[in-house]
């Protein structure tokens, strides 16, 4: 998501920072800061591009040979000047910067508040540099670790302190950490890509280190303050290739980031001894949600196909009837105070989106966003909102915002429910299912080869049909549109009951069939679809549910998922989809990150 860049060392540091920051550009971000450190902390900070923090530091006198930055993608915020990082206690002294998100901030913020604390940002952030104070007896690596013992949440993080010169210290927990040391002085980041024209070895940190990087020389502990050996990694990466995390396409990263990028979109937001879901983002609306009786999704592309299982969900679960349009469909003749209007956009940018939302904000309906890009148009001009936490997507093709998109959508289903006649054991139910997620994903992944194997396979056929039912019928059109979107072979979606009704004409031996065939209340009628796709000489690829020992001997080929999710489980039959066009891209010899005629954000109707 955002980026940490740190220098300690005989050079001067704001070059580096400065050379750091734009390498994980990339990245995306909304707003940067620095401290570099003498005699006197200098922080400078700017909303916007990187350029203007650029512009800035030409303006002033900064030398010093340590210092931390921060490229910021927005989470607890807007992106303004005064939310950028670095935050600093009251006192000048300390200056911190972080990725991930502070869950227990405000409990934190208003115990510092009232002992005198005074915040100068809407941010999570800046109760770690204030918690650090309060600690704070001269030494900043013992402040740091009584500091993180308090707080609950994900972080990376570097911070510096003008009272104890001469050192970095450096926390992770559940985001990614790296630091490095050699002749050149001592380096930190969360993206390798920063420092790799510096240094080929690298130590990755682990959840609860703690580093103290003085120059040349290190430690780590741990948050008992023991000392850990932790292990260099040597990396032959360049620059681009660590921006990919070593993947050869952003795509491939983004993918595997899965398990990751659904945990945050519902870290902090499930109350599991509850079974509800806390959205920070609707509080505002909370008591016209308990109100509506319709719910108008709204969406083009791969969003699109998160809001048709978000209307299975709201339906079957919250008891809310839902309809999904396409942005570029949506018509709006009157306006129905008991309908709420919920827009789904990973860039926040899509103009057939924004269109309608701007139609139904002339027409005085109350608009929702389901976004990931914090700030973006559809984020700043919708009502309220939910964040999908989900960080960057640089692949065209989407692939991690859509299964945020639809845990977001079981998180406000679980509200909504909840507000209404959904019980507690449903709902704890529920709660389970999106928490077991990010480990079930983290098993499919285990099989890329297995997928890769039958990508080869079948990467020669000119035309491909998806077929799903009910919850995973979105999911076989979705599958259809990566396979498209990045190999060009011809690929529909199609409902598995329609087969019949037109479909079956165009099979034969050079026309394969992937069957989500899981073993749910559809599975009966999915093997019908099947046998008669396989009457007719057709293949059949089944994606099925673990356990199924009757489909290997239906389907040409078969791959399993997990079986432990039911209402969830077009998050991980998305996945085998997703795995599968890849490989067919790349093995085809197409840039599956950039697809010939397609653009990440659409902003033209
Ligand atoms: C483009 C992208 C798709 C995306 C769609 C909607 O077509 O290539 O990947 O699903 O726009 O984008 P949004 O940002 O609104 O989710």
């Amino acid at each position: 998501m955002c980026g940490i860049v740190g220098y300690i060392g005989k050079k001067e540091a704001l070059p580096f920072l400065l050379e750091g920051l734009k390498k994980v550009e990339y990245r995306g971000y909304d707003s940067s800061g620095l401290v570099v450190l003498k005699e006197k902390a200098k922080c400078v900070k700017a909303a916007g591009k990187l350029e203007k923090l650029e512009e800035k530091t030409k303006k002033e006198t900064i030398k010093g040979n340590f210092g931390i930055g921060h490229s910021r993608w927005s989470t607890h915020g807007p992106p303004t000047t005064k939310n950028a990082h670095p935050h600093s206690d009251c006192k000048n002294n300390i200056f911190v910067v972080h990725n991930g998100i502070i869950e227990n901030y405000k409990e934190i913020k208003e115990e510092l508040e009232k002992k005198g604390h005074n915040f100068l940002s809407q941010t999570d952030t800046e109760v770690l540099s204030h918690l650090m104070e309060d600690f704070f007896q001269g030494n900043l690596e013992e402040a740091v670790i009584k500091a993180l013992g308090k707080v609950r949440g994900t972080y990376a993080l570097a911070a510096v302190a003008l009272q104890d010169p001469g050192k970095i210290v450096a926390g992770r927990m559940f985001s990614p950490l790296a630091i490095s040391v050699n002749k050149e002085g001592g380096f930190v980041t969360s993206d390798p890509a920063a420092i790799v024209s510096y240094s080929k070895k690298m130590i990755f940190l682990e959840d609860g280190d703690v580093a103290v990087i003085k120059g040349e020389d290190f430690f780590i502990k741990n948050l008992k303050n023991k000392l850990k050996e932790r292990e260099e990694t040597k990396i032959d990466w360049d620059t681009e290739e660590a921006q990919k995390g070593g993947e050869p396409y952003f795509m491939l990263k983004e993918i595997k980031e899965q398990p990751e990028s659904v945990a945050n979109s519902f870290r902090g937001r499930l109350i599991e001894e509850e079974g509800t879901a806390k959205l920070g983002g609707i509080e505002s609306v909370e008591k016209k949600l308990r109100k509506i009786e319709k719910i108008r999704i709204i969406s083009c592309g791969t969003s699109y196909y998160a809001g048709l299982i978000g209307k299975y969900m709201l339906e079957d679960y919250a008891g809310i009837p839902t309809e999904v349009d396409l942005g570029s469909e949506f018509y709006l003749p009157k306006i129905d105070k008991k309908t709420a209007f919920l827009f789904i956009s990973q860039s926040g940018e899509t103009a057939d989106t924004l269109s309608a939302l701007k139609e139904v904000k002339n027409k005085g309906g109350l608009s929702l966003g389901i976004v990931n890009a914090v700030g973006s148009s559809i984020a700043r001009e919708t009502d309220a909102g939910i964040y999908n936490h989900a960080g960057p997507e640089i692949g065209v093709a989407s692939t991690k915002a859509f299964t945020s998109q639809v845990v977001v959508l079981s998180l406000l289903t679980l509200f909504l429910g909840r507000q209404r006649d959904m019980d507690i054991d449903t709902g704890k139910k529920f709660a389970k299912e999106i928490k077991s997620l990010p480990f079930l994903i983290g098993k499919i992944l285990e099989n890329m080869e297995g997928v890769s194997k039958l990508a080869k396979k079948y990467k020669s056929y000119p035309n491909f049909l998806y077929l799903g039912r009910r919850y995973n019928y979105p999911v076989a059109m979705e599958g259809a549109l990566k396979l498209k979107e990045i190999s060009y072979i011809h690929a529909e979606g199609n409902a598995g009951g329609e087969i019949k009704h037109g479909p079956l004409a165009l099979i034969d031996k050079d026309f394969p069939v992937f069957a989500i065939c899981l073993s749910d209340g559809v599975y009966g009628k999915m093997i019908s679809g099947i046998h008669e796709i396989k009457a007719r000489g057709g293949k059949v690829i089944a994606l099925a549910t673990q356990g199924n020992k009757e489909i290997e001997k239906i389907a040409s080929d078969t791959i399993f998922i997990p079986k432990e999710v039911k209402i969830l489980s077009p998050v991980l039959a998305v996945i085998p989809l997703q795995i599968f066009a890849y490989y067919v891209a790349v093995f085809l010899k197409k840039d599956p990150d950039k697809p010939r005629n397609l653009a990440k954000s659409v902003t033209v109707e």
